[in-house]
């Protein structure tokens, strides 16, 4: 991307985002949340800013010039961030001090980031737009909405102890689960089975219509990654489970195999405090039964995913978190 950086828009400049940016980034986005928080008489809570710097810096790593920062006076006061995965085109992040809202600096930064008319997916078409916004924000619902991403489906974040894991049905006879470490580790993979890369990106292109490895190494940081494959060795899903409870991406070759995947990854964790979470969107109508049925419980009010042109077959996955679905 050669866009003419950094210029200035009176009163803020806008400007590529460095990795000594991201602390600050994080900072805005904790004052933005409990800003539009507060008039519902909520807080954020459990607000981890070292998490969130790494996903930061992944999306830095991986789209450097989809993250932007914009001052004022040499001060952060808002920042940007989108990433580019196939013919999808995703907003991340998008944030703006409380103080400065309602003057444009939002639709600036959102500007900044769309993409050229001549940044095309690869089978030439224009890119799709797509974004997770809070339903409980009407200002940046309407503002993508002005651009076409239009929110069309809800995602639940669901969480609790699980107290009936038999309500995740079983997976189907037949099938090997491969948990993905031992797949890395050349000596232990099996006969015939193809690398990491292939299979997650075989799986990723049939349910989300985009490859993204890089993606992949980064859930690998901190999470277990599980293969299932039928018979022949052909993938029919995945799934990622952290050591803290946290679920997620699953994606699986039919609707049904979702929710088996989930109790698969249940099975195999335990986290210290018990308790499980993971974001399921509505379409997934299997796999958030299941959850309910199990125990998992609504804590919040679900964001809601908008786009202007359909992307992914969100009844067979539950997405990693709201930046990155
Ligand atoms: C969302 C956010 C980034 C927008 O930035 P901003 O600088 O305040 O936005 P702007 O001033 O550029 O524009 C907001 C637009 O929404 C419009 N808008 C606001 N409330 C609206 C409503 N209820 N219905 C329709 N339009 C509305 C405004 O009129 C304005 O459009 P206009 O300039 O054409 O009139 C900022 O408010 C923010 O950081 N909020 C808290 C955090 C957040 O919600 N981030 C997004 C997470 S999904």
């Amino acid at each position: 991307m050669t866009r003419a950086f950094p210029h200035a828009i009176d009163p803020f400049t806008i400007r590529p985002a460095r990795p000594a940016d991201l602390a600050a980034c994080a900072e805005i986005q904790h004052v933005a949340l409990d800003g539009y928080l507060a008039p519902f008489g909520q807080q954020l809570v459990g607000w981890q800013p070292e998490a969130m710097i790494r996903l930061f810096e992944h999306l830095l790593a991986t789209d450097p010039a989809r993250f932007v920062v914009a001052e004022r006076a040499a001060v952060p006061v808002g920042f940007a961030s989108a990433w580019v995965r196939g013919g999808l085109w995703f907003l991340a992040f998008l944030f703006v001090l409380p103080a400065e809202q309602g003057r444009g600096l939002g639709t600036r930064l959102l500007d900044e980031l769309l993409p050229r008319p001549d940044e095309r997916a690869p089978d030439g078409e224009g890119l799709i737009l797509a974004v997770a916004t809070d339903s409980l924000q009407p200002i940046s619902n309407a503002l993508y909405g002005h651009y076409g991403m239009v929110p069309r489906m809800p995602v639940f974040l669901m969480k609790g102890a699980v107290r009936s894991p038999d309500a995740f049905p079983p997976l189907p006879p037949d099938v090997a689960v491969t948990p993905f470490a031992s797949i890395d580790d050349a000596t232990a993979q099996p006969p015939g089975m193809r690398l990491l890369a292939d299979v997650t990106s075989a799986l990723d292109r049939e349910v989300l219509g985009f490859v993204r490895p890089a993606d992949h190494r980064f859930l690998a940081a901190d999470r277990h990654g599980y293969l299932v494959t039928d018979e022949d060795g052909e993938p029919l899903g995945y799934g990622y489970v952290r050591d803290d409870g946290r679920i997620g991406p699953v994606a699986a070759m039919w609707p049904g195999l979702v929710p088996a995947i989930i109790g698969l990854l249940v099975r195999s964790t335990s986290p210290a405090g018990g308790s499980f979470s993971l974001l399921v969107p509505g379409a997934a109508g299997d796999a958030f039964v299941a959850c309910l049925a199990a125990g998992l419980r609504l804590t919040e009010a679900p964001t809601l995913m908008a786009w202007d042109r359909p992307f992914a077959d969100f009844s067979r996955y539950t997405p990693i978190n709201n930046a990155i679905p």
